[in-house]
């Protein structure tokens, strides 16, 4: 049999349901996440840049990061599609049975082809419809809001959704500003319908504003620099940022976005029993728990052990709490998070 003949085998009728058949509940059927071995400590970043630990950890609550091996190979595809193993394992599901992946990434090994159709092929979900998706930070709540409604619409069965960066392979390592906040890691969740119709996202939203573009890029050429701040070939492919005015942006953004995502949803915000939020910065986190008058164990941080893992944060934290045991049937979870773009989203669920 010819590898094209295999493929349309594999996946006949399955993607798309007769209207009778049309589910409207979707659940979060399993979960995974991926770290690389290799860690870098504030300690270590005292070593080679002018910065301390007290400055890091209060400034922004970070200790540590993982960093990954290029050498070994380990890189978006590798950490994505491990998570995305793990998510089928845990949601019982051969690779074989899922239709669609979604790959939110903003540091995949090449344009083209995308990361999701090399890491379909190698968990062995050939022929399932694969690709990235690019809102930086946001990219897996994006990835959730998206797979959630090809499901619901009948259209698809069953979803990978992963968010993975790469971080290291764009930090400028001597940029203080920059360099002490990111990691590398991924998340992946898997999502199936259900005939339970209270199961799924009670509400969410997608945003962008790219006029503010400037202030969280990546370039790619020297011509891609914002007027009025000329790149040099150093700052070519590494990321570039206004700290400041992101962390203005965040604080305002991140409390507004779960407002009015509640308010959407007709619930207050005691109602809800997880806030699996982007790990950007622990005041910024710290902000959205005072406004809310949220406890603590509701908003889950934990940007002291990875840093900012771009699209990686949101379902390395959801990840967590479900190996804690922390997630259970028929909890309301607010995904919320914010980045380049700019970009920001919502995504509230009863799972
Ligand atoms: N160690 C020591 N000093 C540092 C430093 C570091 N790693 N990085 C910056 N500084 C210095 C600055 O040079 C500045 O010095 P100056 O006053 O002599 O000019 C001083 O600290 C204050 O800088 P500032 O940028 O105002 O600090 P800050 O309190 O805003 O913290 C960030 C900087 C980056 C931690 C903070 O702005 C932030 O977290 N922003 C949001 C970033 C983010 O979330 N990005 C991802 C979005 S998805």
């Amino acid at each position: 049999m010819n590898p094209a003949d295999a493929t349309t085998a594999r996946r006949p009728a399955s993607s798309v349901l007769p209207a009778q058949h049309r589910p409207a509940g979707v659940r979060i059927a399993g979960s995974g996440s991926h770290l690389p071995e290799g860690r870098l400590t504030n300690a270590d970043f005292v070593k080679f840049l002018d910065t301390s630990d007290e400055w890091i950890v209060q400034r922004t609550g970070i200790r540590e990061r993982r960093m990954c091996d290029a050498d070994k190979g380990e890189n978006a595809r590798w950490m994505g599609g491990n998570a995305l193993r793990k998510a089928l394992a845990d949601a019982r599901l051969d690779a074989s049975e899922l239709d669609m992946l979604i790959f939110g990434t903003v540091t995949g090994e090449t344009l083209c082809p995308a990361t999701a159709c090399r890491v379909a092929a190698e968990v062995g979900a050939v022929g399932a419809g694969a690709f990235d998706l690019a809102a930086a930070c946001s990219g897996f709540v994006y990835g959730l809001n998206l797979g959630h409604e090809l499901i619901r619409s009948g259209a698809y069965r069953r979803v990978g959704v992963v968010g993975c960066d790469h971080m290291s392979s764009i930090i400028d390592y001597s940029d203080r500003g920059v360099a002490i906040l990111f990691g590398d890691g991924a998340g992946a969740v898997v999502l199936t319908p259900t005939d339970d119709l209270s199961k799924g996202i009670l509400a969410q939203s997608m945003h962008a504003d790219g006029s503010g573009w400037h202030d969280l890029y990546l370039p790619h050429h020297i011509r891609d620099f914002p007027a009025g701040q000329p790149g040099t070939p150093e700052k070519v492919h590494k990321l570039q940022m206004n700290g400041r005015e992101v962390f203005k942006f965040a604080v305002r953004t991140f409390g507004d976005l779960i407002e009015q995502t509640l308010t959407k949803a007709g619930l207050q915000a005691d109602q809800v029993d997880h806030y699996v939020c982007h790990q950007s910065n622990a005041r910024i986190l710290e902000a959205s728990r005072e406004r809310f008058g949220l406890p603590a164990e509701r908003l889950h941080v934990n940007i002291d052990h990875y840093g900012n893992t771009s699209a990686g944060s949101v379902p390395l934290v959801f990840d967590e709490l479900r190996r804690a045991g922390r997630i259970r049937d028929g909890d309301i979870v607010l995904f919320v998070a914010f980045g380049g773009g700019l970009t920001w989203a919502s995504s509230l669920w009863r799972v």
